[in-house]
């Protein structure tokens, strides 16, 4: 007998605004943290000088031809496609007091295409980009200022999308503030822990507040987090690398406990001492932390290992953060852990730990593809990868999970955020153009398209 998913899966994919609209400077649109950066998340922030380009000025140009691409996502049979909306096209400088109409209106046109196939909208307010102008006013999320300035935000475009847009989250990988402050949280420069951990208080906040007003604006809506599930391993059964691996497991699992359980965990307080860091925190914060989230989201691409002795080892890059490399495990050319049942292990570990429910809002291959000479692109590699994958979701599912639905990064080719190549490609859609920004932009369907196309045509059943 085939095994399928639930009914009502919702399968899909994800993208980000800044990695694939382009249109920089279009519609009334303002600068964002992300153009930025030139060279992704890794890379050094870099004023813009006139003149000067960044691959994201374009990415793949869907903000003119978001048509084809959603046309394109249907004919795979997406339920849900993620996207996030650019801030700086609602609130260009972020402090305004009136909305851009020109930015709101592009995203009616966007969700009413999706909405022409039957797709449903899952809408990151925040995906690793601010208004710069709330950097240099009020030092990013540092300033208090900036949690009200976010609410106007959330506020103006729940009231605009209410009919429109029933599934929400709140920031993209928020643990990541940690590790790139500057894409997290809007920190330029070298910063204390100090102003780190009080930049992610307010983000908390703001997340926590706009749940709430997203709830009164919009009764029959589903809004939740979105964590990068940077899971680790212990690097062996040594009683202290059990210990330092729980630890750092409890660096990322910090934003789901205050987000999913709607206060600080009692261990971080014992951080926060060691490390000298007193925040700022006010009663009515601690109230408004109370309103949790209806659901956890989260990204997966790999995992890694953990020690109580980690010189000894070469750490690998990963997402974002380095990890010590899993001898157990194979690598994508991007160096990053392909771990099948990692996930389900995750997935088992969120849903002890938040008994929530659960939706996989990234997973995939970033890997160069080939065009051939006839136009074809064999993409077996990331065919097998998001195959072992959702088998391996499947027996989770299995396993007592409640999981929403599946949302593949990148399901067209688009700029990678670590570090803004091309060249990095997720997706089951080609897009002509290179690292240099060269090219057609010319869309074409991968092997993996007719293969994810079957998939969701079988509820699963076809894995
Ligand atoms: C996640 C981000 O970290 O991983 C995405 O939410 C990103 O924005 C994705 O694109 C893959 O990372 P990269 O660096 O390969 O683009």
């Amino acid at each position: 007998m085939q095994k399928t998913f639930p009914p009502g899966f919702l399968w899909g994919g994800s993208i980000a605004a800044n990695q694939v609209e382009g249109a920089w400077d279009e519609g009334g649109k303002g600068v964002s943290t992300s153009d930025m950066q030139p060279k992704g998340v890794h890379g050094q922030v870099i004023e813009r000088a006139p003149g000067s380009t960044n691959i994201k000025d374009v990415a793949i140009d869907f903000y003119h031809r978001y048509p084809e691409d959603i046309s394109l996502l249907a004919e795979m049979g997406f339920k849900v496609l993620r996207t996030s909306i650019a801030w700086t096209r609602i609130y260009p400088s972020g402090d305004e007091l009136e909305p851009n109409e020109e930015g709101l209106a592009f995203y009616d046109s966007l969700f009413d295409e999706m909405a022409r196939y039957g797709i449903e909208p899952l809408i990151t307010l925040s995906h690793y980009e601010m208004p710069y102008g709330l950097v240099q006013k009020y030092d990013g999320w540092r300033g208090r200022e900036t949690i009200e300035l976010f609410e106007r935000y959330a506020r103006t475009v729940f009231i605009r999308y209410r009919e429109k847009v029933k599934y929400w989250l709140t920031f993209n990988e928020i643990n990541m503030a940690l590790h790139a402050p500057f894409t997290g949280v809007g920190l330029q420069g070298e910063r204390s822990k100090q102003d780190i951990f009080q930049a992610i208080h307010h983000q908390l906040v703001a997340s926590a507040r706009v749940v709430k007003i997203c709830h009164e604006i919009i009764p029959d809506v589903k809004i939740g987090n979105m964590l990068l599930g940077a899971i680790r391993y212990p690097v062996s059964s040594k009683p202290a690398d059990i210990l330092k691996t729980q630890s750092v497991n409890r660096e990322w699992l910090f934003f789901g406990d205050v987000q999913a359980r709607g206060a600080y965990p009692n261990w971080i307080h014992r951080y926060f001492r060691e490390n000298d860091i007193t925040l700022h925190i006010t009663e009515q914060d601690k109230v408004d932390l109370q309103t949790t989230v209806d659901f956890i989201s989260f990204s997966y691409y790999m995992s890694g290992c953990a020690s109580a002795e980690p010189e000894k080892y070469n750490v690998s890059q990963g997402n974002i953060m380095k990890m010590i490399p899993n001898p157990h495990l194979k690598a994508s050319e991007w160096g990053w852990q392909i771990d099948p049942e990692g996930l389900r292990f995750l997935l088992n570990e969120l849903h002890d730990r938040y008994q929530k429910p659960l939706f996989i809002v990234e997973n995939g291959l970033g890997a160069r593809d080939i065009l051939a000479a006839d136009g074809s692109i064999e993409d077996d590699y990331r065919i097998q990868y998001i195959k072992e994958h959702l088998i391996q979701a499947r027996e989770a599912i299995e396993d007592g999970v409640e999981l929403m639905g599946y949302a593949s990064w990148g399901p067209i080719d688009l700029v990678s955020a670590g570090t803004a190549q091309m060249s990095k490609r997720y997706g089951y859609i080609y897009v002509d153009r290179d690292d240099n920004g060269h090219g057609t932009l010319t869309r074409r369907r991968k092997k993996s398209f007719i293969w994810y196309q079957n998939v969701i045509k079988t509820n699963g059943g076809s894995l």
